[in-house]
């Protein structure tokens, strides 16, 4: 698996650092408030976990399932599997994804959340942002890295659901997947031991 990655980006002990930081700024930036965290899964999961332990005051926990769909690394659009079905009126809810990348994701959820609950307001937190590739103009609150135009996996980012369980974030080496201009099987590193 690890011979898959080209290049580290984030090691272990940097993304700790981070998230412990961008835990501390939301229990700062959300003091006095009824707040939310709602994961978006299953990207976000290990992003969440680490994050959640490091908000030092009371909040509640929420998940919802969204995918998106497109050729695997490209996305083209959302659908919002489950949702959460729990009241949100009144509450401020701090959606958390894994990656800000086209914005399509959390662009949908927070539409959804600001249209369908009577939420006290929704605010965004991503670890990654890869602002290059936008196509919905939106911004996160709170981002723990900015990111070139990659395609990354690990901590809980995936290609064709594998890498989530990489301790750091890196880049795959592009003959691992499929592109457009080169359809192939979803984890084609079968050399590489993946299979
Ligand atoms: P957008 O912002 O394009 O993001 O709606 C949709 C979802 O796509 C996934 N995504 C990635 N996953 N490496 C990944 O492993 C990437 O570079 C990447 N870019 C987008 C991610 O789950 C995000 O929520």
């Amino acid at each position: 698996m690890h011979s898959d990655i080209k290049q580290v980006l984030y090691p272990e002990e940097q993304i700790r650092k981070r998230v412990r930081e961008l835990g501390q700024t939301i229990t700062q930036d959300m003091a006095g408030e009824d707040v939310v965290l709602l994961a978006l899964l299953k990207g976000s999961v290990i992003f969440f976990a680490d994050l959640i332990r490091n908000v030092a005051s009371h909040i509640r926990v929420d998940f919802a399932w969204v995918s998106s769909y497109g050729d695997g690394t490209t996305s083209r659009g959302v659908e919002l599997k489950v949702f959460p079905d729990e009241d949100l009126s009144g509450k401020t809810v701090v959606v958390v994804d894994d990656i800000l990348d086209t914005g399509r994701t959390l662009a949908a959820v927070v539409h959804k959340l600001r249209s369908e609950q009577s939420v006290k307001d929704v605010k965004t937190c991503v670890l990654l942002d890869k602002k290059a590739r936008r196509v919905v103009e939106l911004e996160a609150d709170w981002v723990g890295f900015h990111v070139e135009d990659f395609f990354v996996v690990g901590y809980g980012l995936d290609y064709a659901d594998r890498y989530r369980n990489l301790p750091y974030i890196g880049v795959l080496n592009e003959h691992c997947y499929q592109t457009e201009d080169a359809p192939g099987e979803a984890g084609i590193c079968k050399d590489h031991g993946v299979e």
